[in-house]
């Protein structure tokens, strides 16, 4: 069964886009076939791996609205190898209000994902948007595991209390539903604030696992310009290695899981 593990966080710029596409390149490294699935009307991921939205014929926005549309039909492979996606368009900002009078419009991405795909796929990572709404709420009650990235930035942690009251909610209808850590990200390692909100996240949230630290550095921003992840730009770098930290993370946390089924 795939494992389902989305990147979560409500705040806008905590690299939850560039995250995705990494930690997906970084396990289709290790030899996992994994589908990526762009839940952000951005459609930043989508783009990111050089799909034209001008010209898709199908997206998630047909996914969640269409009864008839099941998930294999919108998936479209990318230049990585192993990488496939579920792309995102500019029209999903509308799926909210055309949901609003579907019965159970929580559930819509989760029915499609896990009828449609799981044997496919070893992990299945899903780019969520910068928002608490329904978009956010299918993602959530899709999902196995929540990987948050979080910036250093003072107003960072101000968000994540209602982040957790909503996942606690959110729990009623998926029970499976876990946060796998947080993800430190845009990190400058001698910087004062990070320092400090590595610490303060540890007191206020000790139950959650720290996963590696993902440097501040200009070439994420590059590789994302070349269409491709920072693993084939630059495999050396320490940004790929952070990633790759975090793929063998999400893979550990996988096969515990299997050995307890
Ligand atoms: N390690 C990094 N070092 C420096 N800049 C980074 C790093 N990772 C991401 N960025 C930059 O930060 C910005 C936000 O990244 P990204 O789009 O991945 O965030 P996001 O959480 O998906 O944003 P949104 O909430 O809008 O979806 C982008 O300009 C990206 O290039
Ligand atoms: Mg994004």
């Amino acid at each position: 069964m795939a494992q389902i593990v989305a990147f979560f966080n409500q705040k806008g710029g905590t690299a939850k886009t560039t995250s995705t596409l990494n930690v997906a390149a970084a396990l289709a490294e290790r030899g996992q076939r994994v589908l990526a699935i762009d839940v952000d009307p951005q459609a930043s991921l989508t783009m990111a791996l050089g799909v034209d939205i001008a010209n898709l014929d199908l997206s998630v926005y047909d996914l969640l609205v269409d009864d008839d549309v099941a998930l294999p039909e919108i998936i479209l492979p990318t230049r990585i190898r192993g990488l496939s996606i579920a792309p995102s368009h500019p029209d999903l900002a509308a799926a909210e209000l055309e949901l609003l009078n579907v019965l159970e419009r929580e559930r819509r991405l989760g029915e499609k994902v896990i009828q449609d795909v799981l044997g496919g796929f070893d992990f299945v990572l899903i780019d969520a948007p910068p928002a608490l709404n329904i978009l956010s709420i299918n993602i959530l009650v899709a999902s196995d595991d929540l990987v948050v990235p979080i910036e250093p930035h003072p107003l960072s942690l101000m968000v994540l209390r209602r982040l957790f009251e909503t996942i606690s909610k959110v729990r009623r209808l998926n029970p499976r539903l876990r946060v796998v850590g947080f993800l430190p990200t845009k990190v400058h390692h001698s910087s004062r604030l990070a320092i400090d909100m590595l610490e303060t996240l540890r007191v206020e949230f000790p139950e959650v696992p720290m996963l590696p630290s993902i440097p501040l550095s200009v070439k994420s921003a590059e590789s994302i310009a070349e269409h491709t992840s920072i693993l084939e730009y630059m495999p050396r770098s320490s940004l790929s290695t952070a990633y790759r930290g975090v793929a063998d993370a999400l893979l550990t946390n996988h096969a515990s899981e299997a050995a307890h089924v």
